[in-house]
Parts: C-alpha cells; structure tokens; sequence
C-alpha cells in the first residue's frame, strides 16, 4: 500500500469553511437534499436487528425510514410513510412488529414485506387495488456487519460507491465482532465540526493529553486522503499497545490482527455521517446526525469478539470509558468551536499541515453539496 504522510497531502491554499456552512439553515436543507439522501448512510450494525420483524427508525431531515428483519431473515426498509394519507406510523426509535406493521389512523395494514393487506372498507372503491400501495422501499445493504441506506431513487450501487472500502478491513473481520457497549450523546454544535474534529490529532496534545501519551499526534499516516472515504493509521508509542486507560490491551488482539497492525490504530471518516476506528482488540464506530444547523447527534459503538464479550473476563470499560471521556472532550471543543463561529468576527483560515484530511473532507462535502441532480 502506498502511504503518504499528512503533511505531504495538503490540499494548497486549503482555508477552514465559510461562516454559512455552519449556521445557515439553507445549508443544511441543502445538505439533506444532496447529502444525506443521495448518499448510502450507516444505520447502525446488522445485530441490532437479531428477530424477524425488529425494527429501528432512523429520522433524517424530514425523512424517516423503517428498518426491519423481514420473514425471511433479510433485511428491509420503508418509508415510514402510510400509503393511505401518508400519516407516519412508527413513532418509537425501535421495537418489534409481530406479524404485520398498522397505522394508527384507519388501520392500513402492512406485512413485513411492505405490502398492504389490510384496508378497511376500502373495497366498496373503484378499482382500489392493494397491490398498487405497498410502502415505499428504502434501498438497504450490508457491509462488514453495517447497515447502510440510501433514499436516492436511484442510488449507486452499494459495491461501487464503497468499491475504496471493500475487504479493506477484513483482517479485523467486523461482520463477526458484537456490540458491547452504545453511548448516545448530544452536541451544541454542527455535525461537520465532529467529523472535522474527528480527522486531525493536531488538537491531541492539548485536548486529549491521555490519548497523546499513547500515541505521537504528528504520526499519522493516511492511506485515504482524497473523495468519501478518508483516514489511515497512527503508529502506539513504544510502551502502549492499544487506546485504553492504561494503554494496555484490555483483552486479547483480535485473531486477524497481526505484524505492524498492532502497533497501529485506523481512523476513518466514511462520508457523511460514519467513523471508524480499528484497534488491535477492538473496533469502535460513531454515527453522526444533523439536529438543526448549530446540533447533532452522535452514537457511538464498541465492538469486541464475541469471545471477550462472552467470557466476562476482561476489563473492556478501559477502552470504553477512556473513549468516552475522549469523546466528551472532542463534543466540548466543538461546541465552543460553534460558538465562535458564530461571531461576525469569524472568518475563514489557514489549515495546517496536520488537518490536510478536513481540506480533504470539505472539498469532497462542497463537490456533493452543489452537484446539480
Ligand atoms: S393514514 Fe394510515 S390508515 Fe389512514
Ligand atoms: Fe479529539
């Protein structure tokens, strides 16, 4: 593999966002037309769907959509979207359908297979036909485990748009690792400012002395440095053998992970809304969600062999809690960097040698955003 350094890769003359992108709602309506649903986006791990008819909905903008284990084991999404008069019909973030999905309203019902079977009284009307309102498909696929939708109607293939990514983790076998551990949390800030956040280290010595002692912040090395998916590796210190409280494996190396890997932690930015980070025993993953121009969601996952996770053994809340406390120190320095952004004194600046990765991520998110389809 052919890597380059941060530094090498600087986009020229690269500046920090205009003032708009981070506090115009108009920005964010464009965002979610040409963004958020146009593009595949991680909704969540596959396992958090385990029974035939669970479900979770993911709100997105004025979107939302049902995502559900069907009869058959695979796994859909719908609009969540009555065909009637349109009423939404799951409210809850998840739960479980027994055989069929109703509306409130009139009592529409669907089967997990999105088709309606149930429409009260409606067959005194001329040529109704069932057939004819099935719920709108969301189009679905599975990637290492990771669930991605897209509500383009005519979305790319899933294969090609992640074509970079492909086998590309497979040492780490994601598809086999269970969630341990989910943290949900809320950020006063715009939800670019945590992916940019997330791609640099220049801000680890200051912000995160602990996650600077276990590894060097002018040590990354990227493997993508340009288009959707972004990152790469940063070597551990000498002493450090993973990103814990101790900075000790807290639990055996995951099978696949051998030779330089580890030594390494893999930080990637999947666009838009997706971070992983792959350690040597274990992987982490965010999900990020607009809520409004100046707020955003953020979950964010650890995931270890199904073996650590049985056996009880190991004290994995080391990695857990040490990246809590990280993460609750990158969502405060957002929100301060969202304060500030809001002045009339703001204006764009410089980007530095160790955040050519953000120069990287705003020109890919400025070519989406103003593509005309
Ligand atoms: S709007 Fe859903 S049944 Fe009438
Ligand atoms: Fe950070």
């Amino acid at each position: 593999m052919n890597f380059k350094k941060t530094a090498e890769t600087l986009i020229k003359d690269a500046h920090t966002l205009e003032q708009d992108y981070y506090i115009n709602p108009d920005i964010l309506q464009k965002e979610y037309e040409n963004i958020f649903l146009k593009n595949w986006i991680c909704a969540g791990r596959s396992s958090d769907l385990n029974e035939k008819g669970q479900y979770k909905v993911i709100n997105i903008g004025t979107e939302s959509v049902i995502v559900l284990r069907g009869d058959d084991g695979e796994l859909i999404a719908y609009y969540n979207v009555c065909r009637h008069r349109g009423t939404r019909i799951c409210e809850k973030e998840s739960g479980q359908f027994s055989k069929s999905i109703q509306c409130k309203y009139h009592g529409w019902t669907y089967n997990l297979n999105g088709q309606l079977f149930g429409a009260p009284n409606m067959d005194t009307v001329d040529k109704f036909n069932k057939n004819d309102y099935s719920l709108h498909p969301v189009t679905i696929a599975e990637w290492d485990g990771f669930m991605f939708i897209n509500l383009s109607d005519s979305p790319k293939e899933f294969e090609t748009a992640f074509a970079p990514l492909m086998n590309r983790f497979s040492h780490w076998s994601i598809a086999d690792l269970a969630v341990h551990e989910t943290k949900q949390y809320i950020v006063n800030g715009n939800w670019k400012l945590v992916i940019q956040n997330y791609c640099e280290c220049y801000h680890c010595p200051i912000l995160h002395p602990d996650l600077a002692a276990i590894h060097n912040y002018m040590g990354g090395h990227n493997d993508l440095y340009e288009g959707p998916f972004l990152g790469g590796y940063m070597d551990l210190n000498e002493d450090k053998e993973s990103i814990t409280a101790s900075g000790q494996l807290c639990c055996p190396p995951l099978d696949g992970v051998k030779g330089d890997n580890l030594n390494r932690v893999y930080y990637y930015s999947i666009f838009p809304n997706m971070l992983l980070s792959l350690h040597p025993e274990y992987v982490m993953y965010h999900t990020v969600w607009p809520e409004g121009i100046d707020k955003c969601k953020v979950t964010c996952s650890w995931l270890f062999s199904k073996q650590t996770v049985d056996s009880g053994e190991y004290k994995t809340s080391d990695a857990i809690d040490f990246w809590d406390m990280t993460n609750k120190q990158d969502w405060y320095i957002s929100q301060l960097a969202q304060l500030g952004i809001r002045s009339k004194k703001y204006f764009p600046a410089p980007y530095s040698g160790q955040e050519s990765l953000l120069a990287a991520f705003d020109k890919h998110y400025l070519s989406v955003l103003n593509q005309s389809v």
